[in-house]
């Protein structure tokens, strides 16, 4: 489902010395003896996840089918990008299945919030809300603005238009949800947020959209088991974490995350989340950005191109995207695109990618790495984000970091609750 194409990345280490130092992050990531090693559930959440549950979460969409035609999603960081990641790249950007999701709970951006209330007002609406500690400002903030407006709407009925997901015991937001009689469902103690999106923080958000969520957990289950080796011939997510050290350790200061389709620009958000948010600390991590190729080779190409040497790529190859069309061909040809006619988009595309690939790694001297996934099926979307965690948990073991907690986050909390003037 995976391959990864080194060929273009410039490495001056080979990924086999590497060995050593995998089998031993290997052990601490499967042992659960490490730090953080409390957040280490989603190893082997593909195969241990809540079957009962997850039959709860099927049997609910059931009852809601035809109730709807708007989900709201509120939720903010590993509570929200992982769902919208996966909508957009196994859904696309406009899906014709009768059901729009918005997201909200992700910005204190009153025009925003405002925007969207209007824009519900006429809709058959749904709201899932997401935190796992319940307690989240941008959340708590548009749950209660949301929650009063699904009241309005649908008086006594709002509750069951309602879905929480947040933590099984403690919070407030579980205290609030059990006495307004909402549906809960339960985000794991041992899975945060930024490692969740396969628990029932994203599959509600998924299977309202129409997401196929077994296939998404097949995915990841195929996976887990595919990538449950230390040996680093057979682990491209071991040696994908390996590339990124050796390019940090070459002066490699910022990692860019391309992808050539629209609908795969929150993959790289999701993906930005992940590693800003477990690499980022005691002063070391590679900075994730992204960028969308070729839309951004006319903004962020030029500076790849010529500018400081700061950065390496990834690119995110999707191989098989659906919706293809030919190019048409015009008889008067005023336009010029003659020489595209009959050639089929993707393949323009292709060559695109093929020709920024070889301007920037062979004459720009940016190292490339490759990723190639066969699609963008809700399947390759859960062995994705698996392949991802794991890379990013040996990323940080590699550098005895914490892969699991975000105490820099709480920084700006602090600072603007004293603001806000929160006890
Ligand atoms: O990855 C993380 O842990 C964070 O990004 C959280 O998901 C985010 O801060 C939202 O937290 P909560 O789900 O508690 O509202």
């Amino acid at each position: 489902m995976i391959t990864l194409d080194l060929s273009n990345a410039h490495l001056n280490e080979k990924i086999s010395d590497y060995q050593s130092e995998i089998s031993k992050v290997h052990g601490y990531l499967h042992e659960r003896n490490y730090k953080g090693s409390d957040f280490l559930g989603w190893v082997n959440w593909p195969k241990d996840y809540d079957k009962e549950e997850f039959k709860r979460i099927l049997e609910f969409k059931k009852e809601l089918d035809g109730k709807y035609d708007t989900v709201l999603v509120c939720g903010i960081g590993g509570s929200y990008l992982g769902a919208r990641a996966a909508l957009e790249m196994i859904n696309g950007l406009y899906p014709d299945n009768g059901v729009e999701v918005i997201f909200v709970g992700n910005t204190f951006s009153n025009t925003y919030i405002s925007q969207v209330l209007n824009h519900i007002r006429n809709k058959e609406v749904v709201l899932n809300v997401i935190s796992k500690s319940g307690t989240t400002t941008e959340t708590s903030l548009a749950f209660r603005v949301f929650k009063q407006f699904m009241e309005e709407k649908y008086g006594s009925e709002a509750k069951n238009r309602i879905i929480a997901t947040t933590d099984k015991a403690r919070g407030t937001l579980k205290a609030l949800s059990d006495k307004e009689g909402y549906k809960t469902f339960v985000i794991p103690d041992d899975i945060g947020g930024r490692y969740s999106v396969s628990t029932p923080v994203g599959l509600i958000p998924m299977v309202l959209a129409g997401v196929d969520i077994e296939a998404v957990m097949k995915g990841s289950l195929d996976a887990m088991n595919e990538l449950n080796t230390d040996d680093l011939n057979k682990n491209p997510a071991y040696q994908y974490a390996v590339a990124r050290r050796i390019l940090n350790k070459q002066g490699k200061r910022s990692e860019m995350f391309v992808t050539y389709h629209l609908q795969l620009t929150m993959i790289a958000e999701w993906w930005k989340q992940l590693f800003g948010e477990s690499e980022g600390k005691d002063g070391l991590g590679v900075l994730p950005t992204s960028a969308c190729f070729s839309t951004d080779l006319h903004s962020l190409g030029q500076f790849v191109q010529d500018g400081d040497k700061v950065l390496y790529e990834t690119i995110l190859n999707v191989e098989n995207m659906p919706l293809d069309f030919d190019f048409p061909a015009d008889e008067e040809n005023l336009d010029g695109m003659n020489y595209l006619a009959g050639k089929k988009v993707s393949w323009v595309n292709k060559q695109a990618m093929l020709g920024t690939l070889s301007a920037h790694a062979d004459d720009g001297n940016v190292p490339n790495i490759m990723i190639n996934l066969k699609d963008n099926s809700a399947y390759a979307f859960g062995y994705m984000i698996y392949f991802f965690f794991i890379a990013c948990g040996a990323t940080c073991y590699m550098l005895d970091i914490n892969p699991f907690n975000q105490p820099g986050v709480e920084v700006y909390k602090k600072k603007m609750f004293k603001l806000l003037g929160k006890e």
